[in-house]
């Protein structure tokens, strides 16, 4: 018998958008605009990636098609209200109808945020991700996006929220509006081939854990379930091939997919290893993808009493070995990990908590959204339990 009430349950899914895949459709960018009407586009890139063959592409490709694109690459790597500000100042200034959004999740999440703030007069934080704020937002000034993702792992593209950093209060609010989900997904994987090792395995991490934190996350939504499990079987199948041959394009297109696939699956739920994620980076100022690399061991270990039913799916799934599938699927995930050189502690990875940080940190993760969707309830012993062992 299932713990849910078939006779009351009611749900509401979104699955995402129109998506286009394929090596070198990134060309096919001028079609795009024209298919959602736009004639005007800002690219929004951020820091790392204004100067770079991929963005001069880009841009050449829609001047190639007559039309006079908008540049913007003020968008640091984990993005600001103030980045999200001056996005819109050019966006307005320049009369443009349409955002491209170009880049991992920092430059998508930033892209996505100045198109939803094009058309509203309150201020950004008014928008966080807290009971019905999103209702604030006047969706008639809103400007369509183009997503382009150029590394695999952040899902950023078929999101309808963005991260971005409260620099004021250290902390990574999370934005969301149904409307910000991007009209039009370009999966080019030729776009992640030139990724650096450490960036594919860190935002690989980002996807996987996506997929494991939707799968635990309690709740009826077989949709999402089945999405988490199949990205899970194909990052095991390509994340360790696209680390060490990054121009093997079949694992990068296993990749960006899964990658979409996991971030689909996640309206389900995320959990611990996301909720102190957030603080984490906003505090350090540290990469989300290897955070929650770090991060994952340690929450699956403090919610495996939980998760028994979905350790044996995917344990199953990934045919591991073995008794227990939960041991077994920590297991798999250490080994993965070390495969890729990903670092098992956070000063490892250079991140130093200090005693007096933890407090805060504990609160903050505590108020995170992500928070309600750990299988095990969140308290303060609990994430300083998991904080204390990722140290
Ligand atoms: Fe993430």
């Amino acid at each position: 018998m299932s713990e849910f009430d078939f006779a009351s349950l009611h749900a509401r899914w979104s699955f995402p958008t129109q998506v286009w895949f394929g090596a070198w459709r990134l060309s096919d960018l001028p079609v795009g605009l024209e298919e959602i009407g736009a004639k005007a586009p800002l690219l929004i890139t951020d820091r790392g990636l204004a100067t770079s063959s991929i963005a001069t592409q880009a841009l050449e490709i829609v001047k190639a098609a007559g039309m006079e694109p908008g540049f913007f690459h003020d968008v640091q790597p984990n993005p600001t209200v103030e980045n999200v500000m001056a996005g819109r100042e050019i966006l307005r200034k320049g009369g443009h109808d349409c955002v491209i959004a170009l880049g991992g999740g920092s430059a998508m999440d930033a892209a996505k945020a100045v198109a939803m703030m094009a058309g509203q007069s309150r201020p950004l934080m008014d928008f966080e991700d807290v009971g019905d704020n999103f209702r604030r937002v006047q969706t008639e000034g809103m400007v369509p996006v183009i997503a382009i993702p150029t590394t695999a792992g952040t899902g950023s593209e078929f999101g309808r929220s963005s991260v971005i950093t409260d620099t004021q209060t250290h902390r990574k609010v999370i934005i969301f509006h149904p409307e910000m989900l991007p009209e039009l997904v370009i999966l080019d994987p030729e776009l992640t081939v030139g990724l650096p090792p450490t960036l594919t395995a860190a935002t690989g991490m980002d996807a996987l854990s996506h997929a494991l934190e939707a799968l635990c996350a309690p709740g009826w939504h077989p949709m999402a379930d089945g999405l988490a499990l199949t990205a899970l079987k194909m990052i095991d199948g390509a994340l360790a091939t696209a680390y060490w041959e990054p121009e093997n394009l079949e694992a990068r297109s296993n990749m960006i997919v899964a990658s979409a696939m996991a971030c689909t699956a996640l309206q389900k739920g995320l959990g611990a290893v996301h909720a102190l994620a957030h603080p984490l980076g906003a505090r350090y100022d540290a990469h989300h993808g290897m955070l929650n690399a770090v991060l994952m061991p340690h929450v699956l270990r403090f919610n495996l009493p939980a998760v028994r039913e979905q350790m044996a799916t995917l344990a199953h799934e990934l045919r591991l070995e073995g008794d227990d599938p939960g041991v077994a699927v920590l297991g798999w995930l250490e080994a993965l990990q070390a495969r890729i050189d990903m670092p098992s502690t956070l000063s490892e990875m250079g991140v130093e908590v200090n005693d007096s940080d933890i407090p805060a940190l504990i609160a903050d993760a505590l108020r995170d959204p992500c928070a309600g969707g750990n299988p095990i309830r969140l308290d303060a012993e609990g994430v300083e339990q998991i904080l204390r062992a990722a140290r």
